[in-house]
C-alpha cells in the first residue's frame, strides 16, 4: 500500500508521517513537501533511513511534477496537510495562501482523480466555521455554515469546497477533517505555545494579543494523528469529521500555565495590539468522530506538561529554527522586544 502524505515536514504532517511509518511497516509512506520556512527534515532523523519512508521535495502547485509523480508512483491514498498555515502571515501576505492552499489542492485533486486513488483525506481547520461567542454551550458541528474570517481560513474553506466538488462531480472518494488548535512536539515556534516556551526560557517578553481572552480548543497532535488514521480507514466516503478534545483555554491561561511550569514571572507578559479580525472563540463538537470510535487520550493539563518537557529536552530542534529567518519574522510581527 502506498500512502502519500503532503506537508510531512511540517508540524502535524511531520507527526503523522512518524506515526504512520512506525505503526504500519508494511505500508510505504511518502512525504511530499516543498520545505518552506515551516518545513524541516531534521525532525525525521529517527525514521529517515526506514525502508517504508521516502521523501519527495516538490511544490503541490507544480502541476507537471505532481501529475508525473502520481502517474509513476500510483499512490493508493493521499492525506493532504501541505498548506500555508499561519493566520498572521495570511494577513500580511494573502496571495501565497491562495496559491498553495487553493490552487495546490486543486492540482492534487486532479492528480488523485487521474489515477483513481482509493481515498483523498483533506486536513482542514475549524477556522472555516468562523468564530463563536463566549457562550460555553455552543460548539462547531459539521453542519455549522462556513464563514471564514481570515485570508488563511478563507483559503482553507475554498479548498474544502473544491474537495467536496470533486467528490460530487467526479466521484472522488474523500473525507474532510476539521480540527481545533494542535499542540505537541515539533510545533513551529511562531505559534502561541512554542513561542511562549522559547521566549520564557530566554527571559524575553511574551507578546499576547489584545487582553488574551480569545479562547482556543486545544488538541494534542498525537490524538489528531490517531483521528486521521481512523478516518482514513473507517471514515464514510464523502463525510466531514470535526476533531477536537473539549480543552478550551484562553490564550492568557495558556501563557500563564507555561510561565508557572517554567518557574518564571508573569511580568514577562506583554499585551500587544490585537490581531486584525481576531476570532473570539473556537470550540469543537466531535460527536460524529467519536461515533467512529475516536477518543482523545491526552487531557490538556498533562499534555501541556509533557509538551513543555519535550521542548526542554529537544532544544537541538527548535533553537536552530529560531536563529534564522524566524528572527526577522518575529521582529516584523511584534517589533524588537
Ligand atoms: N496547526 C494547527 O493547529 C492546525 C489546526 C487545524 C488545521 N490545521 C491544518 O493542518 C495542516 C498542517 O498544519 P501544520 O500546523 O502542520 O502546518 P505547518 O505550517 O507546520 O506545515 C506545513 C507544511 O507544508 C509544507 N508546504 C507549504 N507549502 C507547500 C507547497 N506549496 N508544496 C508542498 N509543501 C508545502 C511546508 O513546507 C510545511 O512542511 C494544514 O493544512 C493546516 O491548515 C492546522
Amino acid at each position: 500500500m502506498k500512502i502519500l502524505v503532503t506537508g510531512g515536514a511540517g508540524f502535524i504532517g511531520g507527526n503523522f508521517v512518524q506515526y504512520m511509518v512506525n505503526k504500519y511497516p508494511e505500508h510505504m509512506i511518502y512525504n511530499l513537501d516543498l520545505l518552506t520556512y515551516a518545513g524541516d527534515l531534521t525532525k525525521h532523523r529517527d525514521i529517515e533511513h526506514d525502508e517504508n519512508y521516502r521523501f519527495v521535495k516538490a511544490d503541490i502547485a507544480d502541476r507537471a511534477t505532481i501529475m508525473e509523480l502520481f502517474e509513476t508512483e500510483q499512490f493508493d491514498y493521499v492525506v493532504h496537510f501541505a498548506a500555508e498555515s499561519h493566520v498572521d502571515r495570511s494577513i500580511t501576505e494573502p496571495e501565497i495562501f491562495i496559491q498553495t492552499n487553493v490552487l495546490g489542492t486543486q492540482v492534487l485533486l486532479d492528480a488523485a482523480k487521474a489515477i483513481n486513488v482509493k481515498k483523498f483525506v483533506h486536513v482542514s481547520t475549524d477556522e472555516v466555521y468562523g468564530d463563536l461567542d463566549f457562550d460555553p454551550t455552543t460548539f462547531f458541528t459539521e453542519d455549522t455554515p462556513l464563514a471564514p474570517n481570515s485570508p488563511y481560513s478563507a483559503s482553507k474553506a475554498s479548498s474544502d469546497l473544491l474537495v467536496r466538488a470533486y467528490h460530487e462531480t467526479y466521484g472522488l472518494p474523500m473525507n474532510i477533517t476539521r480540527c481545533s488548535n494542535n499542540y505537541g512536539p515539533f510545533h513551529f515556534p511562531e505559534k502561541l505555545i512554542p513561542l511562549t516556551i522559547s521566549r520564557v526560557l530566554a527571559d524575553q517578553k511574551v507578546p499576547v494579543y489584545g487582553n488574551g481572552a480569545n479562547v482556543r480548543d486545544w488538541l494534542h497532535v498525537l490524538d489528531h494523528c490517531a483521528a486521521i488514521d481512523l478516518v482514513l480507514h473507517k471514515g464514510e466516503n464523502g463525510e466531514v469529521y470535526n476533531v477536537g478534545g473539549h480543552n478550551e483555554r484562553t490564550n492568557l491561561e495558556i501563557v500563564k500555565t507555561i510561565i508557572a511550569q517554567l518557574g518564571k514571572s508573569e511580568d514577562l507578559i506583554e499585551f500587544v495590539t490585537d490581531r486584525l479580525g481576531h476570532d473570539l472563540r473556537y470550540a469543537i463538537d466531535p460527536t460524529k468522530l467519536e461515533a467512529l470510535g475516536w477518543q482523545p487520550t491526552y487531557n490538556f493539563d498533562t499534555g501541556i506538561e509533557q509538551t513543555i518537557e519535550w521542548y526542554l529536552e529537544n532544544k537541538w530542534w527548535w533553537e536552530n529554527i529560531i536563529s534564522g529567518e524566524y528572527q526577522q519574522y518575529f521582529e516584523k510581527q511584534y517589533g524588537n522586544r
